[in-house]
């Protein structure tokens, strides 16, 4: 008697657990009628969550400072780390900037829509939250179905960062985004895995030459074919120019140590592993053609190690399964700096701290 009413009582217990609704879109076959829920809820004020090419974005009304806010309260993200702009067609940079050079013409010409960010002079009806109060704007137009139906739908430009908690790394599935803002926003568009899997490449052009302030999905190398003059900024020049930076790490639970990508990368990682698993709880993670070599261990294949892309796609899906699996130190093979690897590695090593 006893125990079956206390069963009765245990399965009446409602569920307090916050949700934030979440819905499907398929972006190979938008449905109108969601789009337009989503595009009610930026204009209303509200945080939505969407794929993009890159990762995952937590939009709001761009030209909102209430809504703007929101944001920086459900990532936790400090007020001093500028937020990228998201539009959808070329005609409302000049609502939002001035003063384009011919070199940031030419770049949104050939990168439009797609993984590039371009720093940008102000209008002023961008309002100052979002910048962090500098002159200039972080802008892109990503090429994402789905964001840029929201974009247009919602009518107004939509200021988003990864739809991460603060710190953490940025989500390339819904499922992340739920990890780290169930509860905290008021919709999630779940439109599968993002394509790239990092972040955009952030740049300023100043007096004709290109400064990568943060290296992500369009390659230098890509950059260099429209502008000679491409500086790629080391962490601490970073620091002193790009607001926001030094306080970013995409860090996983786990401390993550670096092997270098040398011909001695397995037998090094297989060394460490050895000797940390002494103590901790270990994970590799490994270029598909390695993972063969790693086989005791817990490990997890970012991608080929010849196909930079397929790896960027896997590396924060990667941290985030070491952190789900309660991992203590994650042994991650570094990976060619060229292409996408510069991004890969840039992240890896913030993850590494
Ligand atoms: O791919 C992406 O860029 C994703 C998707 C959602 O578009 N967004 C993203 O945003 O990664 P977020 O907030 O995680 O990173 C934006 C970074 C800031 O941390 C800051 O360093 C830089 O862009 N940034 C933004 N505005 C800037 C400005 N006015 N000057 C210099 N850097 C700026
Ligand atoms: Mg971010």
């Amino acid at each position: 008697m006893t125990a079956n009413l206390s069963v009765t009582i245990i399965m009446k217990q409602p569920d307090l657990s916050p949700t934030t609704r979440h819905i499907i879109i398929d972006p190979d076959n938008i449905d109108p009628d969601l789009i337009r829920e989503a595009a009610d809820v930026i204009r209303r004020g509200g945080l939505v969550a969407f794929p993009t090419e890159t990762v995952y974005g937590l939009g709001a009304n761009a030209l909102d400072a209430k809504a703007v806010a929101k944001i920086f309260e459900a990532k936790k993200r400090p007020l001093d780390d500028p937020l990228i702009v998201h539009i959808n067609d070329k005609a409302s940079l000049d609502i939002l900037v001035r003063d384009i050079s011919p070199v940031e013409t030419a770049l949104a010409a050939r990168f439009w829509p797609g993984a590039l960010t371009l720093v940008l002079n102000k209008k002023d009806i961008i309002p100052d939250i979002v910048t962090t109060g500098l002159d200039s704007a972080a802008i892109r137009m990503p090429s994402g179905k789905i964001a840029l139906a929201l974009i247009k739908a919602a009518g107004v430009p939509i200021a988003a960062p990864s739809a991460n908690l603060f710190g953490k790394t940025s989500p390339t599935t819904a499922a992340h985004v739920k990890e780290d803002l169930d509860g905290r926003i008021d919709l999630i568009i779940d439109g599968g895995s993002t394509d790239i899997g990092v972040e955009s490449t952030v740049i300023s052009v100043v007096d004709g030459e290109v400064r990568i302030l943060r290296p992500g999905g369009v390659s230098v190398e890509e950059i260099r074919e429209i502008v000679p003059r491409v500086k790629v900024y080391t962490e601490e020049e970073i620091i002193k120019c790009s607001p926001g930076k030094y306080k970013q790490h995409y860090a996983p639970r786990a401390a993550v140590v670096i092997v270098a990508n040398d011909r001695a990368q397995t037998d090094k990682c297989l060394a460490l592993a050895k000797e940390a698993a002494k103590r901790s709880k270990v994970g590799i993670m490994s270029k598909a053609e390695h993972a063969v070599f790693y086989k005791p261990f817990n490990t997890r294949v970012m991608g080929p190690g010849d196909d930079l892309a397929k790896c960027a796609t896997g590396l924060f899906r990667v941290l985030r399964e070491f952190d789900s699996d309660g991992t203590e130190i994650i042994f991650a093979e570094a990976v060619e700096e060229r292409g996408l690897g510069l991004a890969i590695m840039n992240r890896l090593r913030k993850a590494a701290g």
